[in-house]
């Protein structure tokens, strides 16, 4: 049992393989947050002092009681404007015009396994999975919250989302539901988010947190390039192998806010969720509205130790069963290769002189359809350009196929362009405030996806394409921001839902066209990696994520990604050099080295490699498969610490079993008469003898740990070096 209840204590404990959630139901039945942490069998109650502080009121009926404060207690679902001046997880406000909202416990249960979310994607169940749901009560505007946890013990992870019930009379309107809210009772933390741009995605910056409000979050209608609804809180000391670190990480693609407030006695409280901003639902009598899930887990091994746990749930149980063991192809992208020049001739050279490196997939990118020459048109009109191609769909798919390449095809169905038949048909259909121009991002307008006749016309303009065809795999692109969140399709009083509403259609789309074809594999993108999210990854298997292509870039840009988020969901292809978005070069050994460590393929013209280049390719790709387990399915350590001074990346992957080991290292600063590039290994067993492949050199797994590799000094423009180590057997 993961959950337990006490009868006596009325204390709640959540146990995964090595953390404790503790709460408890104090006696003014106020649902108390005690503990979050390593894994132990205390009560964890006595934490909790209680003083009489200045300012900090007391409720009514503890009037006699100045010691107990709401504001000062930690709350597990904070409300507003009863006495908590802290962060409120949730606001609501009532037909008389009041905010307030004061939740008390009113019951809990306990089940086995778990419900998935109505609308919103979800952590799968796991075998173990067990759900424990409190619903705290705010009986004067009738509105209940009930809280849902999902325990997944082997992966150190607890899923939370909330419920929020109208139970009373009055119509309420939600302004504010959080999917978590946890507070520090003690403790200073410093925290990592991830920020970034088009082209540089998810940067991590650590900062200690200063008293007051901390925030980051996207208002762009999309989780984003610019933050990453992810957020670490980490003690000052910790390192990638070393302190307690707690991550969490909201499964939902749209506006997000993550919010961290040091208080006035030095508690931290941390909510995550929905932006507010813009938000705002009517919640009718019997009505419910359900927050996506937030993603908590905590790790006393550091960074890499918390990392670790997000792989293994993401790659267990957000990703589709279907793909989760797959091999996925190693595909070529016509993107960089060609942009929009191309017909159906161009494309079945590049897909020819592919196969011969052993490339498995060809992807038609942006181009194919309408009138589309440019970024200028046809977005919505989701019809075969046989007159640009010089031939139907299905003969350009037959002939890749004929040459033992899978086939996919890119789409940005969220986007219409003015110049389109959809748009000159449909107006209404584009979000857009009455009485305005909308703003345009690469020329484009966003579909209203909070109407169902757009997802539904969607749906059907995909499935003519993919039935018109053999298409094995689909690009889903998104690449604007949106504004202008008014729909023509609801009043005046309900523009609040609209950015939500145009998430839950959107999901709705992936869901119906992967029901429809199962073995349909979708790859997220937009413009890179602005849609890096554990709600797209429920739907895509893999998230292109970047469109800056370079290799010494990709470095810090996969890096960043991989504290939340597995190797084996970063879309990352081999370009030519020089880059096209930095105009550097690099050797293509490098390039291959970088890429491999994502779901790999190539970017480029292959018909432009030279011999000994071509030769390299074939390498990679032999490389690639020869490692596949150990990339997709392996443990992944970063080696270097963030924000250190260094003059390499290093980083590697352990299978499973700790028999075999994949490092890998890039020079970033290569110096005259310069130090070695030095390196302590990760997660192999130390009593075990590595041989390094292709040489006479062994080394016992603590050697490797504690006593580090020193790799010879590389020369050359960004060199790179890849290291295979396999057990011998016990030292
Ligand atoms: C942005 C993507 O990230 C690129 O890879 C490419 O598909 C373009 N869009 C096409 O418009």
């Amino acid at each position: 049992m993961s959950i337990q209840y006490d009868n006596q204590t009325h204390l709640f404990s959540l146990q995964t393989a090595h953390s404790l959630y503790q709460m408890k139901v104090d006696s003014a039945d106020v649902l108390l947050h005690l503990y979050y942490g390593q894994k132990t069998d205390e009560d964890m109650s006595y934490r909790v002092r209680y003083a009489d502080r200045g300012f900090s009121g007391n409720p009514y009926e503890q009037r006699r009681n100045r010691g107990y404060s709401l504001d000062t207690l930690p709350q597990e679902y904070s409300g507003s404007g009863v006495g908590d001046y802290r962060l409120p997880a949730v606001q609501a406000v009532s037909e008389n015009g009041s905010r307030s909202v004061d939740f008390r416990f009113m019951d809990y249960r306990i089940d086995k396994g778990r419900q998935p979310l109505r609308s919103l994607p979800y952590v799968r169940e796991s075998e173990e999975t067990e759900t424990l749901t409190v619903t705290l009560r705010d009986s004067v505007i009738g509105l209940d919250a009930q809280l849902i946890y999902h325990v997944y013990p082997a992966q150190d992870v607890i899923v939370r989302s909330v419920r929020l019930v109208n139970t009373g009379r009055q119509e309420l309107s939600v302004e504010k539901a959080a999917s978590a809210c946890l507070d520090f009772l003690y403790g200073n933390y410093d925290v990592i988010h991830f920020h970034g741009r088009h082209c540089m995605e998810r940067m991590p910056e650590r900062l200690p947190l200063p008293r007051g409000t901390t925030s980051f979050g996207s208002r762009r209608g999309m989780s984003s390039h610019q933050s990453n609804p992810f957020v670490i809180l980490c003690d000052h000391l910790a390192t990638e192998s070393t302190g307690d670190c707690y991550g969490c990480m909201l499964m939902y693609s749209g506006n997000h806010l993550e919010e961290m407030e040091v208080n006035q006695t030095g508690s931290t409280r941390l909510v995550s969720g929905i932006h507010p901003d813009g938000f705002s639902w009517k919640l009718a009598p019997g009505e419910s509205f359900e927050t996506p899930e937030a993603l908590l887990s905590y790790s006393a091994d550091g960074l890499n130790g918390l990392s670790r746990h997000y792989h293994d749930i993401i790659r267990q149980q957000v990703i589709a069963p279907r793909w989760q063991q797959e091999k996925r192809p190693v595909l070529i992208n016509s993107w960089e290769a060609a942009y929009f020049d191309f017909d159906a001739e161009k494309i079945l050279r590049f897909a020819r002189s592919a196969t011969e490196l052993g490339v498995e997939m060809l992807v038609l990118d942006d181009g194919w359809f309408g009138k589309r020459n440019d970024d200028t048109t046809s977005l919505g009109d989701w019809t075969v350009n046989e007159a640009k191609l010089g031939c139907s769909m299905r003969e350009l798919s037959d002939q890749i196929h004929a040459m033992g390449l899978k086939f996919g095809l890119w789409f940005e169905p969220e986007m219409v362009n003015e110049d389109s038949d959809l748009f000159r048909a449909h107006p209404e259909w584009a979000l857009c405030d009455p009485d305005r121009k909308p703003m345009l991002g690469r020329n484009q307008m966003v579909l209203d996806m909070s109407r169902q006749d757009v997802v539904d016309y969607l749906f059907d303009a995909i499935c003519a394409v993919l039935d018109s065809a053999r298409i094995e795999y689909i690009k889903w692109d998104f690449n604007r921001s949106v504004a202008n969140c008014y729909s023509k399709a609801l009043p005046a009083s309900r523009q609040g839902e609209v950015a939500h509403r145009f998430m839950l259609g959107t999901y709705q789309l992936l869901e119906r066209v992967l029901k429809r074809y199962p073995d349909l594999m979708i790859e997220g993108c937009s413009g890179g990696g602005g849609r890096f999210d554990a709600g797209m990854l429920f739907y895509c298997p893999q998230i292109w994520c970047s469109d800056d292509t370079d290799a010494v870039e990709r470095l810090e840009i996969q890096r960043g990604t991989s504290y939340g988020y597995p190797v084996s969901t970063m879309g990352a292809h081999v370009s030519a050099s020089p880059n096209h978005q930095t105009g550097r070069t690099t050797p293509i050994h490098t390039r291959g080295i970088v890429a491999q460590s994502g779901t790999f393929g190539y970017e480029l013209n292959p018909a432009l490699l030279n011999a000994e280049e071509k030769e390299q390719v074939k390498e990679q790709i032999r490389a690639y498969h020869r490692y596949e387990h150990l990339i997709a399915h392996g443990s992944y350590y970063r080696l270097t610490e963030l924000n250190a001074e260094k003059d390499h990346e290093a980083w590697m992957f352990v299978s499973p079993d700790r028999k075999e080991a994949l490092v890998n290292l890039v020079c970033t600063h290569v110096r005259a008469n310069g130090p070695f590039p030095y390196v302590r290994l990760c997660g192999l067993d130390p009593r075990k003898k590595y041989r390094l492949a292709g040489s006479e050199e062994i080394y016992t797994g603590a050697a490797l740990m504690y006593g580090g590799y020193a790799a010879p000094q590389l020369a050359g423009d960004y060199p790179a070096m890849q290291l295979h180590f396999i057990s011998e057997g016990d030292a």
